[in-house]
């Protein structure tokens, strides 16, 4: 690329709450160069949990292509991102276009800057479970992105090796740390200062209450929303939880329910009050969807984590929860090697069996309890923007 007197205009493109979350510090950080001037992109796959993470971040959006429509289809999406994505891109005409991750929103968005001719970086490159149907259809986004990404951001060594074993190029490949920890780190430092207040949990459950009567009260934080789980996955998952519920009465069981019509319906169906499998309960608490820095809030304040999400995997081992994956794959293999994630799949009994283990053995609960942090110092956005700087000069 041609040395330049003008500053480089590289556009940051995102579309879902993990991309916003994983790419505004990035944003954020490349206000502050001298060299480099973010455009922000929201191609708006999400809605609301998009926009919740803009105001957490205080990040504002220069563009906006207002894609997400109620229970989109994935190629619906996909044919609408396109068109939009190319009109943005004709008409911005960045030097760089900036994407993070393996959603719907990366993939157009990559294709259709190759289209451009116009470079790609892509954040948290390099995850792979090598089973194109799990995560579905994440894991084919994000290979399909490597083939046309110009720089990778790899997050870990062991990233960085699978990009090698598909012969990406050894120096377009930058070994970073993932920008969660930077977004982590920002998040942890507000939210320990000034607790905030979630909408709908009694005052024992808020974050920062008091610990001694924390302790009376563990808490189980849930998140759910893979499409591979849709149908029998989640309602073993709800299923699991009920159970749970019902064994442990002095354990509180808060899940922020993901906006997916198809997440939301069994969840409300076999876990709302009313239902057979709620029965009444007081300990099963389903929120919205949760601003980011409460969110976090929620995590530091948990006991043990069940998730079936990416970024919560990362983001629950440094602050020394265990997190129970309810899928049969991951594609981050780092914590589960440092003892602190376990795949647990979706099976009723196996859920709750293991949940049981860390709700009564303070032994294995101590075990997986470690704090570990395979995933970054919290400085991966200066490394990446020292990348895309070096690649312009
Ligand atoms: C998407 C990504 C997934 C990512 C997840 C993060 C794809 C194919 N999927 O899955 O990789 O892990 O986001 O959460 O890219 N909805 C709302 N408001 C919102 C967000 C979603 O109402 O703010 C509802 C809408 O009905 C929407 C549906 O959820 O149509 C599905 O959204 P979509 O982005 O297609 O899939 P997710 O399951 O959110
Ligand atoms: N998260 C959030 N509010 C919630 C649940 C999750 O802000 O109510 C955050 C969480 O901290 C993590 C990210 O959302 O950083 C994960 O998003 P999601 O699980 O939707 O997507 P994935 O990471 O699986 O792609």
């Amino acid at each position: 690329m041609a040395v330049k007197n003008t500053p480089n205009r590289v556009s940051i493109i995102f579309g879902t709450r993990p991309e916003a979350i994983k790419l505004c510090p990035l944003v954020l950080a490349m206000l502050d160069h001298r060299n480099l001037v973010p455009h922000v992109c929201v191609t708006g796959q999400h809605f609301e949990m998009l926009y919740q993470v803009l105001d957490d971040f205080g990040v504002v959006s220069d563009a906006d292509l207002d894609l997400m429509q109620p229970n989109q289809t994935l190629a619906g999406l996909t044919s609408r991102a396109i068109a939009a994505i190319d009109e943005y891109l004709q008409a911005s005409r960045p030097d760089m276009v900036i994407v993070q991750g393996d959603t719907t929103t990366v993939f157009c968005t990559a294709l259709c800057a190759f289209y451009h001719n116009i470079p790609v970086g892509h954040v948290e490159a390099g995850l792979r479970t090598f089973n194109k149907r799990s995560p579905f259809p994440e894991e084919i986004n994000r290979v399909l992105s490597t083939r046309v990404a110009d720089l990778h951001f790899a997050p870990t060594e062991t990233a960085r090796q699978n990009l090698i074993r598909e012969k990406t190029p050894t120096e377009t490949i930058f070994v970073t740390g993932n920008t969660v920890i930077d977004a982590l780190l920002f998040a942890v430092d507000r939210i320990r200062a000034n607790p905030p207040q979630i909408d709908g949990l009694p005052d024992f459950l808020q974050p920062g209450s008091d610990n001694a009567q924390s302790d009376l009260s563990p808490m189980v934080l849930i998140t759910g929303h893979r499409r591979e789980n849709f149908g029998d996955g989640f309602e073993n998952i709800c299923r699991a939880i009920a159970q749970l519920a019902e064994r442990f009465p002095e354990t509180h069981f808060v899940y922020p329910v993901h906006l997916n019509p198809n997440v939301r319906e069994p969840v409300n169906r076999l876990l709302g009050t009313g239902s057979r499998e709620n029965g009444g309960k007081q300990n099963i608490h389903l929120l919205e969807p949760l601003n980011y820095l409460p969110f976090v809030a929620m995590m530091d304040r948990s006991t043990i984590v069940l998730t079936d999400s990416g970024g919560v995997q990362e983001e629950a081992p440094s602050l020394g929860k265990p997190v129970l994956v309810m899928r049969d794959t991951t594609e981050r293999p780092e914590a589960v090697d440092m003892g602190t994630v376990k795949l647990v799949g979706t099976d009723t009994q196996t859920i709750v069996d293991n949940a049981t283990v860390l709700l009564t053995d303070k032994q294995a609960y101590a075990t997986m309890a470690n704090a570990v942090n395979p995933y970054g110092d919290g400085k991966a956005c200066g490394r990446i923007l020292a990348a895309i700087e070096h690649s312009m000069t």
